[in-house]
């Protein structure tokens, strides 16, 4: 039997990219309506066209709440959950300090099991309905979060973290070719099994050796459809440390380009600091940058040129990366990101953030005809916001003119209690 419901509420969904054709491309309906079938948006339009065209649908009226394409986090770490704001420390030494000691910890699966439900669940809360996280080296810690996610029904991309370098402590090290045998038989369990997506997932150069980064270079060779994730300059002394790493590399890109992980699939994490070259080889390529606002002002790392790669032609998503991040919520990562524009004096309208948090991060994960937008065939992944959650936001929301006046005090102030409805596939999450 089909499963049919008709949510009304205002609805906003893209017919392109607002940075490259401005606000026309964004679609906003005030008496909108989503007609969704068996998890999928059947029909959209007007309430009352819907109303018309489907008479028997059960109806889910959502009043003044604004149906969004639900978010979609394109960088995160679900082991760092439990030691997200660990206080005062740089790239380096928060890993060693905070990172590796709690990722050691998911040697044991049913810990990984613990803390795969609590983030989803945490995401869920935040509107988040896709993610793009790293794990650890445990294979158990992929099982975790891919089983978690079939039960709850989300899109989720993720992979098992390599790192057999002796930078990395003992006790979080594989090997080339463990690294290799492990992300492939995960890969062969996983990838398109339901709504999971295995994502190849070198850490990042400096815990690698050259063999690990060719051995996965090698297996994404053989599995092109798959993405792969990594980092990509996002602080200073880390770039020198990569340096003296790899003292034959071109530049922090070359480390990844020379053994096969440079790709239109490949997702670059930060990617702050970049070298001319490396800006031209990643635009040529068509690789995603994601930009992680939260973490690159808890870490300290820079300022992200938003508007310079943006327009420079760059593929960019938005992130969490959680837990050098300091938020799971995708309304605050959109407010550091206007932050940080307006520190580079670029700041970001509310269409551009919106769009990055749902459109921009499913182009970066190669996903658009799934996610990332309201449109007929997609997977019914939505979110309902609250744009008066608070007496704050109310009383400036009450103020607005359009919109946009009325959506960017929810972006900047709000928290998981904008977070009126999600539904994952069209159920109620
Ligand atoms: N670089 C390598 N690993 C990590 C990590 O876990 N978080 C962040 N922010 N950067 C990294
Ligand atoms: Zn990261």
């Amino acid at each position: 039997m089909t499963s049919t419901t008709l949510h009304l509420g205002q609805t906003l969904r893209f017919d392109g990219d607002p940075f490259s054709e401005g606000l026309a491309a964004i679609h906003h309906e005030r008496q909108g309506a989503v007609l969704v079938s068996d998890g999928t948006i059947s029909d959209l339009g007007t309430a009352d066209a819907l109303r018309a065209r489907h008479p028997g649908a059960a109806v889910a009226d959502h009043g003044a709440g604004l149906i969004v394409p639900g978010f979609v986090d394109a960088h995160a770490h679900y082991p760092q959950t439990a030691m997200i704001a660990s206080w005062g420390k740089r790239l380096i030494d928060w890993l060693n300090s905070y990172t590796f000691p709690e990722e050691m910890r998911f040697g044991d699966p049913a810990y990984a099991r613990e803390i795969a439900g609590r983030y989803l669940d945490l995401l869920l809360a935040n509107g988040t309905t896709s993610v793009c996280s790293f794990c650890t080296i445990h294979p158990a810690s992929v099982d975790a979060l891919f089983e978690a996610a079939e039960v709850r029904g989300m899109r989720v991309f993720a992979g098992k973290t390599c790192m057999d370098r002796d930078t990395a402590p003992e006790r979080l090290r594989d090997t080339a070719q463990s690294a290799y045998d492990d992300s492939k038989a995960l890969l062969q369990r996983w990838h398109g099994r339901g709504r999971a997506a295995y994502v190849i997932t070198p850490r990042f150069s400096p815990t690698s050796t050259r063999e690990q980064l060719s051995a996965l270079g090698a297996l994404w060779a053989e599995h092109p459809d798959c993405l792969m994730q990594t980092h990509l300059s996002e602080q200073t002394d880390e770039i020198e440390w990569v340096k003296s790493l790899y003292p034959e590399a071109r530049d922090y890109l070359d480390t990844y380009e020379a053994f096969g992980l440079l790709g239109a699939r490949g997702l670059y994490g930060h990617a702050i600091h970049l070298e001319p070259r490396e800006k031209d080889r990643l635009r040529e390529i068509g690789a995603g940058l994601v930009h992680c606002p939260t973490s690159n002002t808890f870490i300290g790392s820079g300022l992200f040129d938003m508007a310079g790669l943006k327009s420079g032609g760059h593929t960019i998503g938005l992130a969490t990366d959680t837990g050098g991040g300091s938020s799971f919520s995708m309304l605050r990562t959109m407010a550091a990101a206007y932050e940080i524009g307006q520190l580079r004096g670029t700041p970001l309208h509310p269409a551009h953030l919106i769009w990055l948090a749902t459109q921009g991060s499913a182009q970066t994960l190669h996903a658009t005809d799934k996610i990332g937008n309201l449109a007929i065939g997609l997977e019914a992944d939505m979110t309902v916001l609250d744009l008066a959650s608070t007496p704050a936001i109310a009383q400036r929301s009450a103020e607005a003119n359009d919109l946009w006046e009325a959506l960017f005090p929810t972006i900047m102030m709000g928290d998981d209690r904008a977070i009126q409805a999600t539904y994952v596939a069209g159920r109620r999450r």
